[in-house]
């Protein structure tokens, strides 16, 4: 019932570990292979490796969980090992990638491909270090175009560029990646934010400002998901603030075809896999659903 393609890789179910969630080692896989995970998405990887900012790096409260780890990761050597790892499992394998230019960003493809990952993922919400101040990749339509040909340019394995929810008007920045060659679109990554100690009149996370995810942040994912759905024919998986079944199916409802699952990890365990598919089925049946296909994109008439 839940089982679904994407890609012309099956998966189990549509429910993807989201980038940087516990993504430390193959033994974790391993278990969320157990707890029935549909796919799995490693952290983030550059091609040197990165300490990360200070403690602390994250706070959570009922507004949400606010997060600074940094991108902190072991480098290329770490993540061809990780992935060569996590290819034992019997789920699917995106390989989360992210780099400081663009020439890079080419550079990580072609050394990733190595570990032949189902999918190479590209995080774009990092700044580029040659733009003055630093801007993100994915703030504007040209320089999310050019990491997207420079990743595509540099291997054979389909793309997948994950979006950041900071922009203007997310559509615009969809097209122009979908229009350089990306095979499907991760949407979104956190939300800006920061949170302050008001008895030291500090901010709280030790770099000031950090990421925004879990429950809170679900509406905003859902409209973005829903957007970039009106906007583009390449697939889209759709991630932020999914905890339950429900969510999921809603999450499909707007244009996902898988939905990535982050802080839910946090707030039900590993289990959280199961217990969504769970939850899901129960839903499709009370409903008169046989496939989850004909839950994706039903909200769009
Ligand atoms: C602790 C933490 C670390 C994260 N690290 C990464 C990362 O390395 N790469 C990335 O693309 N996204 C990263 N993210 C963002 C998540 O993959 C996801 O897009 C975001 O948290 C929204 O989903 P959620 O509300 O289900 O967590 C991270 C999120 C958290 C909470």
């Amino acid at each position: 019932m839940l089982n679904t393609t994407f890609l012309g890789t099956n998966f189990r179910n549509p429910l993807i570990l989201a980038s940087g969630i516990l993504g430390i080692n193959a033994e974790y896989f391993q278990t969320l292979e157990t707890k029935g995970v549909g796919g799995i998405t490693t952290k983030s990887f550059s091609l040197k490796e990165r300490k990360g900012h200070k403690n602390p790096v994250m706070f959570n409260d009922d507004h949400g969980f606010l997060n600074a780890v940094g991108l902190s990761n072991g480098g290329i050597g770490e993540a061809i090992k990780l992935v060569k790892d996590a290819k034992k499992l019997n789920v699917p394998i995106i390989a989360s990638i992210f780099a400081g230019t663009i020439e890079e960003f080419g550079e990580m493809a072609k050394q990733i491909s190595e570990a032949k990952p189902d999918f190479i993922e590209a995080n774009i919400s990092c700044p580029n270090v040659k733009e003055e101040f630093g801007v993100s990749f994915s703030s504007n339509p040209e320089s999310a175009s050019k990491v997207t040909s420079a990743v595509k340019n540099n291997t054979n394995i389909s793309v997948i560029i994950k979006l950041s929810p900071n922009v203007t008007d997310i559509k615009i920045i969809a097209k122009a990646v979908e229009e350089a060659g990306a095979d499907a679109i991760t949407a979104i990554n956190t939300l800006a934010g920061m949170r302050i100690n008001i008895d030291v009149k500090t901010p709280i996370l030790s770099n000031r400002f950090g990421g925004v995810s879990g429950k809170g942040i679900f509406p905003v994912a859902l409209k973005n998901v829903y957007d970039i759905y009106e906007t583009v024919d390449i697939p889209i998986i759709g991630t932020g603030g999914i905890t339950s079944g429900k969510d999921a199916i809603e999450m499909l409802m707007a244009g996902a075809s898988l939905v990535g699952v982050g802080t839910g990890v946090y707030y039900r365990g590993p289990e959280i896999f199961n217990k969504i598919a769970k939850e899901m089925e129960e839903w499709m049946i009370l409903n008169g659903y046989t496939n989850i296909k004909q839950v994706i994109g039903a909200a769009h008439k």
